[in-house]
């Protein structure tokens, strides 16, 4: 049975999507079976980003809904055969989403891959709840930044509370993602360390990426910035696939280990 992975922050535009489809290559590169699924109903980025846009036939909502089979939706990744995506349907309806036909689908694929990794909308409404609904585990992507670790706390609370597993008396396994980290601005102490984040969030890291300008152009090119070997960003998503694939790999310090002053101020918001 495969493991489902929701990738979550609450705030939208820190990286959900790129992590989605890094850390789903990621795990078919290290030979496992992976499908990524893009939840961001009517913002669908995904496809793009693996350079998939134009073989999306079907999606989400026809495999909810019209009977498509999950195997006439799946599209397989031509940078590693190990790799399937299913797209996110246009709609402007987010309600096409019900909760009996996701664990239908998810079923069906737990069946047949190792890992299932959903990307999840902005926000913390319907579509946010459906994709944690029925995670074994939850990827949280934070930036370096206030306001995306208060959102994350949010997201947290929400998954804590309504997911299947938490309801039936088990914990939903949670991993810290810290991306764009700008090493000079935690040097002097306007962003965020990360040990100043995990005093607040508390929860294992997993991946700690850093700001990278390459990404724009990889998304852009629909090639994930895991397939650059010279990109500082691609090495640390490598990293954070072979952890998840069971891996023991040194964290590599990304950032000055000094933190800055700012972290006393916001403190006391989450106290
Ligand atoms: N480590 C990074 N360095 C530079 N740009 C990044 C990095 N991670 C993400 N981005 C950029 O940030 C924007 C938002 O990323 P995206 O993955 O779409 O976020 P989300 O899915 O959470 O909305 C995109 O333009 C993406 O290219
Ligand atoms: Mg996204």
């Amino acid at each position: 049975m495969g493991v489902v992975m929701a990738v979550i922050s609450g705030k939208g535009g820190v990286g959900k999507t790129t992590t989605t489809a890094n850390v789903g290559l990621g795990i078919a590169m290290n030979g496992k079976s992976c499908v990524v699924v893009d939840f961001d109903i009517g913002q669908r980025n995904l496809d793009m980003l693996l350079g998939l846009e134009n073989r999306v036939v079907y999606d989400l909502v026809h495999v909810m809904d019209e009977n498509i089979s999950t195997k006439q939706a799946l599209i397989k990744s031509k940078m590693n055969p190990n790799l399937s995506f299913l797209a996110a349907s246009q709609t402007k309806d987010k309600s096409v989403l019900d909760s009996e036909k996701i664990k239908k689908l998810i079923e069906t694929l737990k069946n047949d891959f190792d890992y299932i990794i959903l990307d999840a909308p902005a926000g913390i409404e319907s579509g946010y709840e459906h994709t944690i609904e029925f995670a074994d585990k939850a990827i949280i992507v934070v930036n370096p930044e206030v306001s995306s670790i208060r959102d994350s706390d949010r997201a947290i609370g929400i998954l804590d509370a309504k997911s299947q597993k938490v309801k039936d008396g088990q914990e939903v396994e949670k991993y810290l993602i810290i991306n764009r980290i700008n090493p000079e601005m935690v040097q002097s102490g306007e962003m965020l360390s990360s040990s100043d984040i995990l005093d607040i969030l508390n929860i294992p890291l997993i991946g700690k990426i850093p700001e990278d300008k390459a990404i724009i152009d990889a998304s852009n090119q629909g090639k994930p910035i895991i397939l650059n070997e010279d990109s500082e960003a691609g090495k640390a998503y490598k990293r954070v696939a072979a952890r998840f694939c069971g891996e023991r790999v040194d964290f590599v310090d990304v950032e000055s280990p000094q933190s800055g002053g700012i972290f006393k101020k916001i403190k006391g918001i989450f106290s």
